[in-house]
């Protein structure tokens, strides 16, 4: 099937449509090498330009990653406005590399709660990418899962009694246009560095049945060759849905008139 399949190692054979990652270990990667949780976090940075561009050529088509939750304001001051600052200085440079990639940026997460000036560059950013169909880049940002399903129920309540209606009969597609991103599906993969194995508030209705995947690997160190790795792993799986495996592609089940 793929005949160069050996030559090729590191290129993995499916590449998932939607991934997204829990971008962690920028500290510990940082302290294990005698430098600043900052320095952990601008070397995390390079990380992300690697993987944007890798996951584009390999024709991902929506890339969501988690640069800070809504816990995340329980850290010192100084480090939290380190991390506001580079995502200002991220998102200012990328600008060009956005345009000429086709890439569309998006972001989700309690957006009015980050600070001014990084928000002017966010919209910035999403308004001139808008039309570009290449890949989405969705930046979760002041982003929590549990407060997103949150905000989401208080909007349908909302809509309710401005319409004065009953209580709807909602379903899932429904739920979904309230989510912060109407038009993201859920993920197919998702991906831990930095060897914790847990979810962290991160997209918890979406990921319902999204393959997970977690690495020992740090942020800093997370590019090309890990990536490849990644998505090797994801095509390795049989998703399932709780289905079970058909044993012939194309057995057929009579159906109950046929057997009649
Ligand atoms: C992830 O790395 C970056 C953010 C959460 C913003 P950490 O800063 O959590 O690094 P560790 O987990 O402390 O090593
Ligand atoms: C998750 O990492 C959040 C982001 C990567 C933005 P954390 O480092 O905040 O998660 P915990 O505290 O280890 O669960
Ligand atoms: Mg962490």
């Amino acid at each position: 099937m793929h005949p160069q399949s050996k030559q090729v190692d590191s290129l993995p054979r499916e590449v998932p449509r939607h991934v997204a990652v829990i971008m962690d270990g920028n500290g510990r990667w940082a302290k294990r090498r005698g430098f600043s949780r900052s320095r952990g976090h601008s070397e995390g940075a390079e990380s992300v330009r690697a993987v944007v561009s890798e996951c584009r050529r390999l024709g991902v088509s929506q890339l969501t990653l988690y640069a800070f939750s809504t816990e995340n304001w329980k850290r010192p001051a100084t480090e939290i406005h380190f991390l506001m600052n580079l995502l200002g200085r991220f998102l200012a440079a990328e600008r060009k590399g956005l345009m000429k990639n086709h890439i569309r940026l998006k972001a989700i997460g309690r957006l009015e709660a980050l600070p001014k000036g990084v928000r002017a560059q966010l919209q910035k950013s999403i308004d001139l990418s808008r039309d570009n169909d290449g890949m989405i880049l969705r930046l979760a940002l002041n982003y929590g899962g549990r407060q997103e399903i949150m905000d989401a129920a208080r909007k349908l309540a909302i809509e309710a009694r401005r319409l004065d209606a009953d209580p709807p009969e909602l379903t899932e597609a429904e739920f979904r246009r309230v989510l912060y991103d109407e038009e993201m599906t859920d993920p197919d993969l998702m991906i831990r560095t930095g060897g914790e194995t847990r979810m962290s508030n991160f997209l918890l209705w979406q990921c319902s049945y999204t393959e997970l995947y977690f690495t020992p690997i740090c942020w800093p160190e997370f590019r090309e060759p890990e990536l490849h790795e990644a998505f090797q792993s994801y095509a390795r799986r049989e998703r399932r849905f709780g289905a079970v495996k058909p044993e012939r592609p194309h057995a057929r089940t009579p159906s109950v008139v046929e057997s009649r």
